[in-house]
């Protein structure tokens, strides 16, 4: 089946990589463009190609399928102008990449005759060159309309990722919790560098010492899942380690005290789940990791 063609509205970090990635692919190029033409001429260059237009409308008219990547607050307007002056084909794919909004921002585009869906790499892309290939091996999301989707998740398996298909309704809580796994990640780490700095141990240790305990808790949740991978004094229920923990933190760094009781307020849920608590040792718990305002 012949490849749809392909616009990039949007030459940041992630149009780059979707120009790049989809080109290789064997999806022809319709074109690039940007909010500045240096952009557009720059990415051009990475892909290796001559296709950019300073005239958004000139470059995604001829487009089977519009990815519109600019910053997430500026696509339904993007794609609101480009509607305005017919700048989709009747029946083109208009995609956009935000993790946090559903499909429906674009519906400027499906009132114009277009088909219109999101497509999230879940994957950091840092800069606009990137070595190798970002998409493979990745779960890239998608949902909108039928039409829209299954062009998705072609170009996404042709990426070289995974697809996994969630309802329109969902796509915020499942942004949720991408920014929990990724974000979130870099807060506890630094929780912890913090703490084992306070130990003593320099910054540039920090991560070299933990390296191997983050490694293998993440290998245990792989292998076991939760509750199972949890150890640790919660899960022994040892109430006296927990709180000379929380006197330790009072003493040199109280700023950190409600991040790491919320942490182990929480923990103790996981904890009962795996069984290996008394109700008594619950209770205990919850009483001195409680937040009181
Ligand atoms: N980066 C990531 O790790 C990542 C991961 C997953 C999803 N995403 C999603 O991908 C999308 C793009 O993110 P990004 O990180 O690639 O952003 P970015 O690097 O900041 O790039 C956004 C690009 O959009 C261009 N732009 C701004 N306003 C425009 C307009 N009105 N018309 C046309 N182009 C315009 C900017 O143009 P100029 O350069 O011309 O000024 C910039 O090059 C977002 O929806 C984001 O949520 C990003």
């Amino acid at each position: 089946m012949k490849k749809p063609s392909f616009a990039v509205v949007g030459c940041g970090r992630l149009g780059t990589a979707l120009g790049k990635h989809l080109l290789n692919a064997g999806y022809p190029l319709a074109g690039l463009t940007s909010k500045s033409l240096s952009s557009a001429k720059h990415t051009a260059e990475i892909i290796g190609t001559n296709k950019y237009s300073e005239v958004p409308r000139d470059i995604t008219r001829s487009a089977d399928v519009v990815f519109i990547t600019t910053p997430d607050g500026i696509i339904g307007d993007a794609c609101k102008t480009l509607a305005e002056n017919d700048g989709f084909k009747n029946g083109a794919v208009v995609l956009h990449c935000s993790g946090a909004h559903p499909s429906t921002i674009l519906s400027s585009a499906e009132k114009s005759g277009a088909f219109i869906g999101s497509m999230h790499p879940l994957q950091s892309f840092a800069s606009k060159d990137i070595e190798g290939n970002p998409f493979q091996g990745i779960t890239v999301s998608v949902e909108g309309t039928d039409n829209a989707v299954t062009i998705a998740e072609k170009m996404a398996v042709d990426l070289g990722a995974t697809c996994l298909t969630i309802p329109t309704e969902a796509k915020t809580l499942y942004h949720a919790a991408a920014v929990t796994a990724c974000n979130y990640l870099v807060t506890l780490f630094d929780l912890a560098f913090k703490l084992i700095e306070k130990a003593g141990i320099s910054s540039d240790q920090a991560f070299k010492v933990l390296k191997p305990l983050i490694d293998g808790t993440i290998s245990n949740i792989e292998k076991v899942g939760i509750p199972e991978a949890l150890t640790g004094p919660i899960a022994r229920g040892d109430t006296e380690t927990v709180q000379r923990h929380m006197t330790a933190i009072i003493s040199q760094t109280p700023g950190l005290l409600p991040l790491y009781k919320t942490l182990g307020f929480y923990t103790v849920d996981i904890a009962a789940a795996k069984g290996t608590l008394t109700e008594f040792a619950v209770q205990e718990l919850r009483k001195i990791l409680k937040i009181t305002v």
